[in-house]
């Protein structure tokens, strides 16, 4: 058996990124045995300044996200981080004490995050990648389904998984295996085909968010940038064609197709032709999910219910793994 484990950020709407990177591939996993896992993880969320207002609200928006993508209760657990957040802190302070600064260092995404400024960011936003090991050890996931940009989370969870086991001399925490699957494990900004379209850049131009309308989904890729040329006649000619293999790769994955049928099928034509199709194809999948998550978010205490059975779930597993991390590191009366 699988056991399947991975989480989202409650930081403004979801977008298009997150849903072909990542929550696409968790509904397709459910099922087949697997024990499936999705966590809101709004502990995260509030490394990056953020408005307590709202949190809350995020977080059962993107809970309905996951609901309306698919993610279906009666396969998965579905729960919100810090409804859990005593055990998942916890473990999280005792692996800190085997997780190199250096390693920390090299975190791309703190990096990103941090700018300029990194002597000011809060010791949160470094820390960051020790807590998303604790969100995955804690379940002994067997498999994380993540976009491209968390490979190097999962590598440092691997490692301190390691290191445990190492120190304590058992084979104690499941090496956790990164999933990342489909045609777009890295979608780009609509603005800027060198640039991770994300929920938190600063132009809603560069993304299409999940409640985007369809006149939004149509303006926005009407003027997503481009270049002069005409589409290639091989994936080959994508390259250092950015914003083309951008558009392509979203066909592609809205699809189910590869890039190589979308080529096929576009060789040749002009973005004018080609980007109302993309549209049409965005705004058919994309407008059931928007519907079914306004419908989801008219009923906020059945989302309630269903975080709360997903919580209890998840802390029925994560107890017993903490004890027996006590227990091997020695704690009285573990
Ligand atoms: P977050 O909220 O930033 O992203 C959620 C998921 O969406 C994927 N993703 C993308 N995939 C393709 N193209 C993009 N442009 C794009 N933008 C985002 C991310 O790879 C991710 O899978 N650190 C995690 C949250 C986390 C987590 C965990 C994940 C915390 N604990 C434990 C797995 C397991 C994150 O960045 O979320």
């Amino acid at each position: 058996m699988k056991r399947i484990l991975s989480g989202m950020q409650p930081t403004n709407r979801l977008q298009l990124g997150n849903y072909l990177g990542a929550l696409r591939n968790w509904v397709d996993l459910q099922g087949n045995g697997n024990q499936c896992l999705y966590c809101v993880v709004d502990m995260h969320a509030i490394t990056m300044p953020y408005d307590a207002a709202q949190l809350a609200t995020s977080t059962r928006e993107v809970t309905a996200a996951y609901l309306a993508a698919g993610v279906d209760p009666k396969h998965s657990s579905i729960f919100a981080q810090s409804a859990v957040g005593d055990l998942h802190a916890e473990l999280m302070w005792y692996i800190a004490t085997m997780t190199q600064i250096g390693k920390l260092d090299r975190m791309t995404q703190f990096k990103d995050k941090a700018g300029k400024n990194a002597e000011k960011a809060g010791l949160g936003l470094y820390a960051y990648p020790v807590l998303m090991a604790a969100d995955i050890l804690l379940y002994q996931a067997t498999h994380v389904p993540v976009g491209e940009d968390q490979k190097q989370h999962l590598e440092l969870t691997r490692d301190v998984a390691a290191t445990f086991n190492h120190r304590y001399g058992k084979e104690f925490f499941t090496i956790p295996e990164p999933m990342i699957m489909g045609e777009a494990t890295r979608v780009m900004s609509l603005r800027d085909g060198t640039q991770k379209m994300s929920k938190s850049a600063e132009s809603d131009m560069s993304r299409i968010n999940l409640t985007d309308t369809a006149e939004v989904i149509a303006d926005k890729i009407k003027r997503a940038k481009t270049d002069p040329l005409p589409l290639p006649e091989t994936v080959d000619g994508l390259k250092d064609r950015p914003e083309a293999d951008n558009l392509i790769t979203i066909y592609a994955a809205l699809s189910g197709t590869t890039k190589a049928a979308v080529i096929a099928e576009f060789a040749g034509k002009q973005f004018s032709e080609f980007k109302p199709k993309l549209s049409d194809l965005t705004v058919a999948k994309i407008g059931p999910i928007t519907e079914k998550m306004r419908h989801l978010l008219a009923e906020p205490k059945e989302i309630d219910v269903i975080l709360e059975a997903g919580a209890e779930k998840a802390r029925s597993i994560a107890a017993p793994t903490l004890k027996e991390v006590k227990q091997l590191m020695g704690f009285w009366k573990a």
